[in-house]
């Protein structure tokens, strides 16, 4: 039953999906290397626009919804004309894909920490390589079934986790009502030293503080990159957004936006405040989706609406 799922949902996926995400879900198919943002590689495990907690996956519930709306301002399309019955398959094919990855980059590097021609370079130091052999013969023998079966197992409890209430975030207080002073308090709250949104997104929000002129460096080979900015876990130039353009990725509902200040928008900088006071992330929230009308800085004469976006939403819904 199961597989009959994910093998009807391959068969869409490699109809509708792998010229832009790769047969192998690794974001590299023919078409990505004319896009920006990248379509994403599935291979990490890590999906942006969630409803879930910080440190959980995504759920089967987001994928459904950026298969449904995709994602405006990109190049991920809606499928909205999908039978829902096609759109349940393709997310578990999606899902599949991912935990895959994941399980191969997971044991790879544990291999790797010990057994990797730098790892093996750097002990021959101080250890015959004869020993390093002896020692690797034996781990794949004997320790290894348990490392598959270890991550396997931990894999498919965070990915069962990510379905469950718990991993789902939900606001204490109801949404607080938009008003000009709702507004001021979450302006003041973004520019904060505590939050210090402005930092990365501007004083203005036109996405130019001053985190997108600095060199970053890659915080796991710990080599500043070529270009100045922030880059996500993808390695991709990955700035903060612009927002004035009143076009929200993941979506533009209030909820939405509280999700992505609670949690975070995973793989990228834009960390997750989920410390703040509920009601202060709805505060900010009702700020946010003021900025639009808000002049852009730079900008002369009065303010205007912005241009309806491409996809999903006309001006953004300050009452809604
Ligand atoms: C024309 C290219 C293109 C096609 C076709 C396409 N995508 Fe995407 N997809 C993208 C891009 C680009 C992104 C990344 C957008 C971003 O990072 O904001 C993306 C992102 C995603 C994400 C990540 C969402 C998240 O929260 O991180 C998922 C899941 C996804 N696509 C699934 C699919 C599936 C399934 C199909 C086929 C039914 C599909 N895409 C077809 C370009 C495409
Ligand atoms: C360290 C840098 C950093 C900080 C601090 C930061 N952001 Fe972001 N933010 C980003 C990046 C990078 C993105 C784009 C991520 C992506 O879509 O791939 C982003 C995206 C966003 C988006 C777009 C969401 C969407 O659906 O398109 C909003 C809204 C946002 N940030 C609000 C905030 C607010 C409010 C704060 C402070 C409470 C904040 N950010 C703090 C880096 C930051």
């Amino acid at each position: 039953m199961v597989g009959a799922v994910i093998q009807s949902g391959r068969v869409l996926y490699m109809r509708h999906c792998s010229h832009c995400h790769g047969t192998a879900g690794d974001g590299n198919g023919p078409t990505a290397q004319y896009l920006y943002p990248r379509p994403r590689d599935y291979r990490h495990g890590v999906f942006k626009f969630t409803s879930t907690n910080d440190m959980s996956k995504v759920s089967r519930e987001d994928l459904l919804r950026v298969l449904r709306y995709g994602i405006p301002g990109t190049y991920m399309p809606s499928f909205l004309l999908m039978k829902d019955e096609e759109l349940t398959a393709i997310v578990e094919y999606v899902r599949f894909l991912s935990m895959r990855g994941e399980f191969e980059r997971k044991l790879v590097n544990e291999l790797a920490s010990d057994y990797s021609e730098e790892a093996v370079e750097s002990r021959l130091k101080d250890e015959q390589r004869a020993d390093i052999v002896g020692e690797l013969a034996k781990f794949l023998a004997e320790d290894v079934p348990g490392v598959v079966d270890g991550i396997g197992a931990e894999l498919e409890e965070s990915w069962v986790a990510a379905d469950s209430d718990e991993a789902k975030i939900v606001p204490s207080v109801p949404r607080v009502p938009d008003s000009e002073e709702s507004r001021r308090r979450g302006r003041e709250l973004y520019l904060s030293k505590t939050l210090n949104c402005a930092d990365c997104h501007g004083i203005d929000g036109a996405g130019n503080g001053p985190q997108t002129v600095a060199f970053e460096k890659n915080p796991i080979t710990n080599v500043p990159y070529d270009e100045p900015g922030l880059h996500d876990v993808w390695d991709n130039l990955n700035q903060p957004r612009n927002l004035h353009t009143g076009i929200f990725r993941g979506g533009r509902r209030p909820i939405d936006l509280f999700c992505r200040i609670h949690a975070g928008i995973k793989g990228s900088r834009m960390p997750s405040f989920k410390n703040t006071p509920h009601e202060d992330i709805w505060h900010i929230v009702n700020y946010v989706l003021s900025i639009p009308f808000e002049p852009e800085p730079g900008a002369t004469g009065v303010a205007s609406a912005p241009a309806a976006p491409a996809t999903e939403a006309a001006a953004p819904a300050a009452g809604e």
